[in-house]
This record gives C-alpha cells, structure tokens and sequence, in this order.
C-alpha cells in the first residue's frame, strides 16, 4: 500500500497524543514524530535516531495559526509564513517562554514547520483535532544517515520499532530550507527546495531587508566554533559531515571522473559513477542524473541508499552545476562528502 488510510491517521495521532513515536510521509523527507509537549516522547526520538541530546528538532503544525502557540514569528517570519506555508520551509522563531523547550533543546528558539503533504497535514490536523500542538520531528534515519525519502527507507532504518505513515516517495526529497528569523532579518541556515532568490522576492514585497549572510557551516558540536563568537543555534544539519552513506562518495569534475574510476577499479573497489554528461560504462552502476535539479534532489537520497545496498564501496559523483538551483544539492553532496567511507574508514559516527 503506498497512502495510508483516514481509519491509519486517526490512530496515528491517538498514538502520538498516547506518548508514542510514529513516522509520517513529507513532502521533503520522511519525519519520526512525537508530541512536542510530551518530555518521555521527545526522548524516544532522541534515543531511536541516536542523536546527541541538545540538537534542537522542527515543531511540525497544521497552519500558521497553530505556528503562533510556540513562539512569535515577527514580521519577517510572518511575511514568509504565509508565502511558503505550508511547504518546505523551517523557521527559526523566539519561542514563548511558555511553550515547552524539550524539543528545542532547551534554545530560546524553537524551529517551526507546516508541511504541504495531504498525509502530514491530515495527521497533523488529527493530532490538533484531539488537543495537541505540535509534532517534533527529525527526518526518520539514524543520525548522521541519509533521510528517508520512502516509506521502506524508514523500515530499514528502524524496522517495525515505529509505525510508518506511508505517503509514497517525497516530492522534494531534500531537506526543508531553515530560515532563522529569530533575529529580526533573514539569515538562511541550510538551503532546501525554496531559494534564496524565492525568500528575497518575498521579502522585498514585504518592504523588509533581504537575506542576510548566513554563519559558516559550523556548530557548537563540531568543535570548529570559536568560543568568542556569538552563540549560535544549533543546525546538525550544519555539522560538515552529515547525510552520508557508507561507501566512500566522491565528488568529481567531469574531466577527472574516467581517471577516478579506473583508479579505484584498479584497487578492485566497487564502484557506482552518478553522471550528468560524462560518458561511463564500465563502473559497476552508471546512473544518468536528470540535468533538471528538482528532479535531482527527488532522487539523491533513494539513490544514495540503493548503492549502500548493492554493497557498493565508492560512489563517484560528477560534480553538478553551481547557481541558486543546485545549492541544496551541492550543500548535501559536500556534507556527504565528508561524512562518507564509514565502511571503508572505520568512523564511529554512527
Ligand atoms: O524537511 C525537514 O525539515 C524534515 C522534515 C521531517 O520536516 N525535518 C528535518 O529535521 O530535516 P532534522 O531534525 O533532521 O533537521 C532539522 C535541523 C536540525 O539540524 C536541527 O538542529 C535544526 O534543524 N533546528 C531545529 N530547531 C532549531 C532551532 N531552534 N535553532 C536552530 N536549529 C534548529
Ligand atoms: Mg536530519
């Protein structure tokens, strides 16, 4: 089955307002989800994905009223509200004092999403039908993995330990675009489906300053943070080395590619090559990559995961063009990247 039912919704919401994790369909990746007011649920997800505790994780809520209970948008998260919502956007927002901060790892900030999927947005609803306010959820993979995109991915990932909501395969199939508004101007935290070109037309309707520049792809946790510097919210998505899989992925300019390829050959590696115009016929998989980078970033992480399971050891990845369009593609290729090889490296980042 690949959409779940009303009579499935209904129940997953009972389910997350009962304390339980539940995985649901996006329209960016797959989130494992639990009641943001619920400290013991909140903890589930941390221990489930592995993640360090105090990496904030996104509120998920129905509309932008429902947004306003966690925290105050301001007139540049309202302006970008109501453009992007609901679609794949994250804001960074001041929180309520009141509002709980178990799921924002205890920031004055909280992350607030509203998401376009028919499926989240009808478990949302169910959820706020029956008195809930938000659903915390990090993209449903082990930290540091790739996000899932499907409905299987999540079940390799954890089996049957959670219930899945299947929506079928993630139209984006990145990550949300972050937005920290918290500061009163527009800072982009991590590139997603909507563009900077896209928020900056929104904001200069608005009469408001556009996009400011954004912290260097550092956190706290990666120990690359001067202590001087101001504090910073927390992005692990920001970490250098994250989304990766286990072989060992390189990213190649065209014109080095068949040198790379034969390298690694030669050490009797598998090999995978993703290509856009070069010609490759001898790696062990050739995938054609669509020059159109909507459906790129639809397939980057199913595909990633598919070489992960045919056991391939390197992935070898023409190096996509630059431009506003790809930056959410090349942000999560170079994290990859850097990340990769836990196979053929002995990382112990899990
Ligand atoms: O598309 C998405 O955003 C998906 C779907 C499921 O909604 N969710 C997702 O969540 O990617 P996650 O936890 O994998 O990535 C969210 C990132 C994390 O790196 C987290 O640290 C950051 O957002 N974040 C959350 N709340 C924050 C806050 N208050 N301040 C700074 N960063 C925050
Ligand atoms: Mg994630």
């Amino acid at each position: 089955m690949t959409t779940a039912t009303a009579q499935q919704v209904e129940s997953a919401a009972r389910e997350l307002l009962a304390g339980g994790v539940v995985a649901f369909a996006t329209e960016t990746v797959y989130g494992l989800g639990a009641n943001a007011e619920d400290a013991r649920a909140v903890q589930a997800i941390y221990q489930l994905k592995g993640r360090p505790a105090g990496h904030p994780l996104i509120v998920h809520v129905s509309t932008l009223a429902s947004a306003r209970y966690w925290g105050r948008l301001g007139r540049v998260g309202e302006a970008l509200a109501s453009a992007f919502w609901p679609g794949p956007l994250t804001l960074i927002v001041l929180r309520h004092p009141a509002a709980p901060a178990y799921a924002c790892g205890d920031e004055q900030t909280v992350g607030l999403r509203c998401p376009s999927h028919p499926l989240a947005q009808a478990l949302l609803k169910a959820f706020e039908a029956q008195g809930g306010h938000g659903v915390a959820a990090p993209s449903a993979n082990r930290f540091g993995g790739v996000s899932p995109t499907t409905a299987a991915h999540v079940r390799t990932d954890f089996g049957d330990r959670v219930t899945v909501l299947d929506g079928g395969p993630s139209a984006v199939g990145l990550e949300s675009t972050i937005v920290d508004v918290s500061r009163g101007f527009a800072t982009i935290l991590r590139p997603g489906d909507i563009s900077a070109g896209q928020i900056n037309d929104v904001l200069l309707d608005s009469g408001l300053d556009t996009l400011r520049e954004g912290p260097a792809h550092t956190c706290p946790d990666t120990g690359t943070e001067s202590v001087d510097q101001p504090r910073r919210p927390r992005v692990s998505g920001s970490m250098a080395a994250h989304y990766a899989p286990t072989a060992t992925l390189e990213l190649v300019a065209p014109a080095q590619l068949p040198a790379r390829l034969t390298h690694w050959q030669n050490r009797g590696k598998r090999v995978a090559c993703c290509v856009l115009t070069v010609n490759v016929t001898q790696a062990d998989h050739v995938e054609q990559a669509s020059a159109d980078p909507a459906q790129y970033g639809r397939r980057l992480y199913a595909m990633l995961r598919g070489f992960d399971e045919d056991g391939i050891e390197v992935i070898l990845i023409e190096q996509p063009p630059t431009g506003q369009q790809w930056a959410a593609i090349n942000d999560r290729l170079g994290r990859a990247q850097t990340g990769s090889g836990k196979a053929t490296k002995g990382s112990s980042r899990d």
